[in-house]
């Protein structure tokens, strides 16, 4: 028998292509929910779906799972073709939102019931019940009727039933999203877990951007049925290659703006409160439909700065004229290891700074304020239209 259960110290996610999506695309009747898209999967890595609703997220999981077919494509499993294969024929389970769990049955055959239907040994299905009750850290609770565990517990025990049968690629639909927010964190830090120990491939959909930050080795960001942009976090946080992944990922200012100098140096831009200097050469696109664009002299652009690297001083505090600004604090929020200002710049901006909480003194609403940043901290985008 194999057992695609490993012990803690396998090795790690290489760069073997597990699963592969070629020209996949869905329509369900004049709506086109998934444009013609290709998406690699290593093996062994954890990948997140990330996008706002209806950018078809569900849509794609279901396509790999086998629930919906594409309207064209390939969708290749370790090589093979697995789109004519029915979903019980796939080495793949899903994990659903709503968990879904047998109400009448106890969880251990909650469990069982997956490989009952594949006419399983008892004496095997015995054995691997009890080891995913243990690796869900649920063994206690085989003789209990779903309806007499927490929602966190009844997760587990979705997990649990997916993960018996030793899928290949495990398919995760937002399932914590009805869980509180403590407990939604403790099981992030539980399917970290499982998914190192277990070495499985695992897609996870969300559409909350600090989740898939917290979990994934790569993150792709969907919009509109089009991928926008794949990474890992940090190069999706630090690069984001248009404007809907920089506003969309972390927290961010915009800013409309004029090129009003540009050389090999960088880019000097007036807004309606100040001017900026830049060290972007180009210009971003709005999405993931547009091309970066060389900045030249006359360029109507959105600026972007992160919050971070906003730097928030009282006036008078001896700042200089190119990227500052001075503006009246609206709104203080203390979030613990930072504090948020929202800071009313000129009649029509706001821009947001965070600053680390830890020794600086907290300011007061309406009090007078200079902001200033790093020309590295801004960067440009087109606007909608690609003016
Ligand atoms: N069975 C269906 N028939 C018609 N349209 C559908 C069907 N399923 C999904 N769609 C449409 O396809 C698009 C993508 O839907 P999908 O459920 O994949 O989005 P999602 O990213 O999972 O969103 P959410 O975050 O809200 O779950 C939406 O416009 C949706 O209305
Ligand atoms: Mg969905």
């Amino acid at each position: 028998m194999t057992t695609v259960i490993q012990d803690a110290d396998a090795p790690a996610a290489d760069t073997l292509e597990h699963l592969e999506i070629q020209g996949v695309k869905k329509d369900f009747g004049a709506t086109t929910a998934i444009e013609k898209l290709d998406l690699s999967v290593r093996q062994g890595e954890f990948l997140s779906l990330l996008g706002p609703s209806g950018c078809g997220k569900t849509t794609l999981l279901r396509m790999i799972a086998g629930f919906e077919a594409p309207t064209a494509g390939r969708i290749l499993l370790s090589g093979r073709d697995i789109v004519s294969l029915p979903p019980h024929r796939r080495p793949v389970n899903t994990v659903f939102q709503s968990y879904l769990l047998f109400p009448h049955m106890n969880i251990a055959d909650n469990i069982a019931y997956g490989l009952k239907q594949a006419k399983t040994r008892k004496s095997e299905i015995r054995d691997r019940v009890r080891e995913v009750l243990a690796l869900v850290r649920m063994e206690d609770f085989a003789d209990r009727k779903p309806e007499q565990l927490s929602g966190g517990q009844q997760q587990r025990i979705a997990l649990a039933r997916a993960l018996v049968n030793r899928p290949e690629v495990l398919l995760l639909d937002e399932p914590m999203s009805a869980l509180d927010r403590k407990l939604r964190e403790e099981m992030q830090l539980e399917l970290k877990r499982l998914h190192t120990k277990l070495g499985t491939t695992f897609i996870f959909v969300t559409h909350d951007q600090e989740e898939a930050l917290a979990m994934s080795d790569r993150i792709v960001v969907m919009y509109d049925g089009v991928i926008q942009q794949i990474g890992s976090g940090e190069e999706i946080y630090a690069n984001p290659v248009n404007g809907f992944v920089a506003g969309f990922i972390g927290k961010q200012n915009f800013v409309p703006a004029e090129v009003t100098a540009a050389d090999s140096a960088g880019a000097r831009l007036r807004t309606a409160n100040t001017v900026m200097e830049s060290r972007s050469l180009t210009a971003g696109p709005a999405s993931a439909s547009g091309d970066r664009k060389a900045l030249t002299v006359g360029d109507k652009v959105r600026v972007a700065i992160r919050p971070e690297r906003m730097r928030v001083t009282q006036v008078g505090a001896g700042a200089t004229e190119v990227n500052t600004a001075r503006g009246r604090i609206l709104s203080v929020s203390f979030l613990g290891d930072v504090v948020q200002y929202m800071v009313q710049v000129g009649s029509n901006d706001e821009i947001l700074a965070r600053v680390p909480a830890a020794g600086a003194e907290i300011l007061k609403p309406d009090t007078e304020v200079d902001l200033s940043w790093d020309a590295d901290a801004v960067t440009v985008y087109t606007t909608e239209d690609g003016a």
